[in-house]
């Protein structure tokens, strides 16, 4: 059960103290927008760059941009331990994550809500996460969609059948009042931008999420 708390909330004027402010998390999860594949702009590769060389903990990309397969693989050569890109973008999901792997990162694919994940199953194959979008991806601080849950659910029965270890995270409106469904549902790693940076601790708001899932481990 891991937490990676999304740096979108936070303030981004101040990114290595807001870094510092969740040195208790497992990852820093980075949201990088192209303005085409989402209606937002946020950052990329050279604050990312930026942002490697001062996080305490590893970083954890999730690139919502078109032609991933040409402008992910970069983010793992420079160090991201994790990248994940949506299979709705990618040309060719199977060589990406590939690429991805040899750069020495972990290897997702991300599914929007109305993206279906079995067409997809093969692919674990290939990756060491699949991430299930619980809202529509572009903002943060939208509702949590439970609609998602059976879909988290069929991610965990092709995982057990596959075997290996392939975490499932969940991304947008995790929260403490959302992220149990998540666990339950068999999700084992957890984004929430909003849940963490609007609290009065972050630090705080990264334990108590995590004391809500343990039980489920
Ligand atoms: C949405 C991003 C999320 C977002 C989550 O497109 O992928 O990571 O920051 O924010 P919250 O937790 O506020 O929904
Ligand atoms: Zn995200």
């Amino acid at each position: 059960m891991q937490i990676s708390p999304s740096i979108l909330s936070a303030d981004f004027a101040n990114l290595e103290a807001e870094l510092a402010a969740i040195s208790n998390a497992d990852w820093a999860h980075v949201d990088v927008m192209d303005n085409h594949f989402v209606p937002n702009l946020t950052l990329g590769l050279p604050v990312v760059e930026a942002l490697l060389k001062v996080s305490p903990i590893p970083i954890d990309c999730h690139l919502m941009i078109e032609d991933p397969d040409r402008w992910a693989p970069p983010y793992a050569e420079a160090g991201a331990k994790s990248v994940t890109f949506h299979i709705e973008a990618a040309r060719d999901p199977v060589q990406l994550a590939r690429d991805i792997r040899a750069a020495g990162a972990r290897a997702a694919f991300a599914v929007k809500p109305g993206t279906p994940f079995t067409p997809y199953e093969d692919l674990l194959a290939e990756v060491d996460m699949v991430l299930v979008m619980t809202v529509e991806p572009g903002f943060g601080g939208q509702s949590f969609m439970a609609d998602q849950m059976p879909k988290v659910r069929q991610v965990r029965e092709a995982v057990r059948r596959h075997g290996g270890e392939i975490w499932i995270q969940v991304d947008g409106g995790v929260s403490a009042s959302t992220i149990e469904q998540c666990a339950e549902a068999g999700a084992d790693v957890f984004v929430a931008g909003s849940a963490v940076y609007g609290a009065e601790s972050a630090a705080d708001a990264v334990e108590e999420l995590r004391a809500l899932v343990a039980r489920h481990g």
